[in-house]
């Protein structure tokens, strides 16, 4: 009996979106005001999903506390009230919200190991929400 699990959590961070590929006018051309110097921030609402059978005697897909810990140690403790911009993660790729989802499913797939991690998604605004579900795994919460 499989079933799934998502949580909320939310963080602060700052980002400033630039290419280093692009000239100042061509970053503006592209990115608009998210491209202004000194960045601006949002509180990103990130809801995880992870899937499993049922264990007949919990009752429970996962242990919410474990998935809690793993969250907090992977995702927030890093980028919480950070700027984004200086992340190792983002030396080389530019923080828009649908890298930050990758990185944050990325994370999560190498450290979360009680149940499987089925899908990421961040929101940026209450207009904008990414997901991510990792390789080659675009739609699988439809095709199971
Ligand atoms: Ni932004």
């Amino acid at each position: 009996m499989r079933a799934y699990l998502s949580r909320r959590y939310v963080i602060s961070a700052s980002h400033r979106l630039y290419s280093k590929d692009y000239s100042e006018e061509k970053n503006r051309a592209v990115y608009g005001k998210c491209s202004n110097p000194h960045g601006h921030g949002h509180n990103y609402v990130i809801e995880v999903t992870v899937g499993g059978q049922v264990d007949p005697v919990t009752g429970m897909v996962c242990n919410l506390a474990d998935l809690d810990s793993c969250v907090q140690r992977t995702v927030i403790d890093r980028f919480d009230h950070t700027n984004l911009n200086f992340d190792e993660r983002f030396t080389h790729e530019v923080p828009t919200t649908e890298n930050l989802c990758i990185a944050i499913h990325n994370l999560l797939a190498e450290h979360f190991v009680h149940a499987d991690l089925e899908r990421v998604r961040v929101e940026e605004t209450r207009n904008n929400f990414f997901e991510y579900a990792g390789k080659g795994k675009h739609g699988a919460l439809n095709n199971r």
